[in-house]
């Protein structure tokens, strides 16, 4: 018991000895005033915390030191977006000025498919908004150009990634758009060892957000997306047919369009969301990719640097079933008009819904070997080839498509050969690389 009493004898003991006067009532009074006023600093900690937290899980552009290492999430967290201004900017984009215009949000939009689709939907008069996260897969001032040429043509880009839900709700909050053209995704089939996760991140995350994101609208629209002829993967029998098998992908990148196809199935099959996958062949044109081959050989050539030419097994050609961008574009613009409404609403299927799948390619394969002549005529300078063996690093030896599905779908019929389509592209890219002033973009 005595020793209990000087336990709390020392309990009660003053921090600085003799300051402390228990018994003397005006510091009782005070030692109260100090207890209320430490609860009050407590709870406003507690609330300020709160806040904070609150603040940290918006959406308007925070960073940390994991977000900054991580790419995926670095691209989800640099979008900034709402408040009346931005709303207004998002609705007259989406405006339609044609009676039977359609409202179309177009992810990837900052993109070399993206910008084209978008700008002949505007030339419709349809209404458009974009949504792109201009992430550094390859030069990002490319991508802020075709930007600059949509915002011309009054095309307003949100900036943002496609995982971001709140986002996407947001946009569907202030607009009703009646279709989705989904062609944001990280492409590229040889970056994929590189990057793996980024194609997880936007080709299977991104599109499950999405699709979610459709699945609550209400309407709900009709999706068009981008899948890929590389799901034919190691397939041997040509033209490749929508029929044909796609279960041997030969890239990370081909397996997770497969998967996409996969994924659409089932929110077909659940929610009753009209879906189209376009499985496009090797696109090319003005405002292209640098990462691709006929892109990166007029880089090449015209600074005199070597390029690598594939060949497969035993000095067998590699060929491309190359597709003029003014094509992939009226293959997109006829899915959306021949896309059948979503049957569902609020996250609930009603009826059974379109479900397609179709190849946009243009059906006459061209070896890698002529496109370089083509080049080499129009640039004006010969190559400097090496021949290679093709690396077993994604890439397929052939491809073909037979279109005949979408012709009789959709009237598809590409125009455009490999000469016409490239002298396009070569003009393009002189008079792009001279006006800006650029040493060369790529
Ligand atoms: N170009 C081709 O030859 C080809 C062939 C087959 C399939 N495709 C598919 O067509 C679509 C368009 O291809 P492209 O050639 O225009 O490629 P691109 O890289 O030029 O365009 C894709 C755009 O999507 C954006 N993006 C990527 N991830 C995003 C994310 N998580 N959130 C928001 N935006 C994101 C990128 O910044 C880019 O601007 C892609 O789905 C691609 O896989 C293209």
């Amino acid at each position: 018991m005595s020793q209990m009493k000087s336990i709390s004898h020392l309990d009660n003991a003053p921090s600085t000895p003799g300051k402390f006067k228990m018994d003397k009532s005006p510091y009782i009074h005070r030692l109260r005033w100090h207890s209320s006023m430490a609860k009050i600093a407590f709870y406003s900690f507690v609330f300020v915390g709160i806040l904070l937290v609150f603040f940290l899980r918006s959406p308007s552009p925070t960073s940390s030191a994991a977000a900054a290492a991580d790419p995926a999430r670095r691209a989800l967290i640099t979008s900034t977006w709402g408040g009346a201004s931005w709303e207004k900017r998002v609705r007259s984009s989406a405006r339609v000025r044609t009676p039977r215009g359609i409202t179309v949000l177009v992810t990837g939009a900052g993109g070399f498919v993206g910008v084209h689709v978008s700008l002949a939907l505007k030339r419709r008069g349809d209404g458009v908004l974009g949504l792109d996260n201009f992430n550094d897969y390859y030069d990002p001032s490319l991508k802020r150009d075709r930007q600059a040429l949509l915002e011309r043509s009054g095309v307003f880009v949100v900036e943002g990634d496609i995982n971001d839900g709140a986002l996407l709700r947001k946009l569907f909050d202030v607009v009703p758009f009646s279709h989705v053209m989904h062609l944001a995704a990280q492409a590229g089939v040889r970056y994929a060892m590189q990057n793996p996760s980024s194609y997880v991140h936007s080709n299977i995350a991104g599109l499950v957000s999405v699709l979610e994101a459709c699945k609550s609208a209400n309407p709900q629209p009709a999706v068009v997306w981008a899948s890929s002829s590389s799901v034919y993967g190691l397939n041997s029998k040509v033209p490749f047919s929508e029929r044909d098998r796609t279960d041997q992908p030969a890239s990370l990148y081909a397996a997770t369009k497969k998967a996409g196809e996969e994924i659409a199935h089932t929110y077909n099959h659940i929610y009753g969301l009209s879906i189209t996958g376009l499985r496009f062949f090797t696109v090319y044109g003005p405002w292209g990719r640098p990462d691709m081959a006929y892109f990166f050989f007029t880089k090449d050539i015209l600074s005199g640097r070597s390029i690598n030419i594939f060949e497969g097994p035993n000095h067998g050609t590699v060929a491309r079933d190359f597709t003029y961008i003014d094509d992939i574009v009226k293959g997109c613009l006829a899915s959306l008009d021949t896309a059948e409404k979503s049957t569902g609403s609020g996250g609930k299927k009603k009826a059974p819904a379109q479900l397609r799948v179709f190849n946009l390619g243009n059906t006459s394969p061209v070896p890698v070997t002529e496109l370089v002549s083509i080049l080499e005529k129009l640039l004006k300078v010969k190559a400097n080839k090496k021949m290679l063996k093709m690396p077993r690093n994604g890439d397929v030896q052939f491809t073909h498509a037979n279109i005949s599905l979408a012709q009789k779908e959709l009237g598809y019929k590409p125009t455009t050969d490999l000469q016409t389509g490239l002298k396009k592209f070569v003009k393009w890219y002189l008079g792009y690389n001279s006006i800006m002033g650029r040493k060369s973009v790529g």
